[in-house]
């Protein structure tokens, strides 16, 4: 029974997708003008309603992608690549929604970081949500480090903010799915699905996901990729 749901719930949030991409094209080309003029109150109604859109595909998404994760059907696509480059084109891509929201970003890295293998989507997926969250729960003022450090075959990427911080009763409780701290709902097409996905592509690559924080003062993410974790295994398999 469990298994007919979720498989219908996949199947269902599969064929979201379609229409909703459709939909969003119409609206694109009503944007631009495509089918005749478009005054400035229209041109309004149809911002919000691509935004929605968006927001809504987003979210199929993400469900879809935890039905692929929890059913084992995720395969990575491992390549070596220097992880700061990510971190990197995250921080810029980011920087101007967290000017606009008065948060300090930076990155720090290391001068001549080694490439790690790992799949380079997934793990920009993983720094995404990280900083997502971060720039979600840090008010104005505060501010935002990403670093990267690398020590052995162990490549560390952390997430500092000076945010609200999360309680001990709630630590154990962050990287479920679906679960997100009282209050926390209230952003739009957020799910408490962020932390689980992390959690799950971490461990896909071997990997550890922690948190360190103390409520009122900041939080502090972390992860890790171990290259030797991948050596043994692909040796493991060729024997
Ligand atoms: N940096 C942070 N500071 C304070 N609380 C956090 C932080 N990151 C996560 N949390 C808490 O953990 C909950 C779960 O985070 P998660 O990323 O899984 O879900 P979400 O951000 O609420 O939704 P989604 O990621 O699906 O948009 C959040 O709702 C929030 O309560
Ligand atoms: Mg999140």
């Amino acid at each position: 029974m469990q298994q007919q749901r979720e498989d219908f719930v996949a199947t269902l949030t599969h064929d979201l997708k379609t229409p909703i991409l459709a939909a969003n094209r119409a609206i694109k080309l009503l944007m631009e003008g495509d089918f005749g003029a478009v005054g400035e109150s229209q041109s309004r109604i149809l911002e919000t309603i691509h935004q929605s859109n968006e927001a809504l595909y987003k979210l199929v998404q993400t469900l879809l992608d935890v039905y692929r994760l929890d059913s084992g059907a995720k395969q990575l696509c491992l390549v070596e690549h220097d992880l700061s480059e990510t971190i990197t084109h995250l921080v810029d891509e980011l920087q101007p929604l967290a000017l606009a929201r008065r948060v300090d970003l930076s990155a720090r890295l290391p001068e001549f970081a080694r490439t790690v293998l790992c799949d380079v989507e997934e793990i920009r997926r993983v720094v995404q949500n990280l900083l997502d969250n971060s720039l979600k729960f840090t008010p104005p003022g505060g501010s935002i480090s990403v670093t990267l450090t690398q020590s052995g075959d162990v490549t560390r990427v952390s997430v500092q903010d000076s945010g609200k911080g999360i309680s001990e009763e709630d630590k154990p409780k962050l990287f479920q799915r679906f679960w997100q701290a009282a209050g926390s709902g209230r952003y739009y097409a957020s799910t408490g699905l962020g932390l689980y996905l992390c959690r799950k592509i971490v461990e896909l690559h071997g990997g550890v996901i922690w948190c360190e924080s103390t409520l009122g003062q900041g939080s502090t993410f972390y992860f890790t990729i171990d290259s030797a974790s991948f050596v043994q295994e692909s040796e493991q398999a060729g024997a």
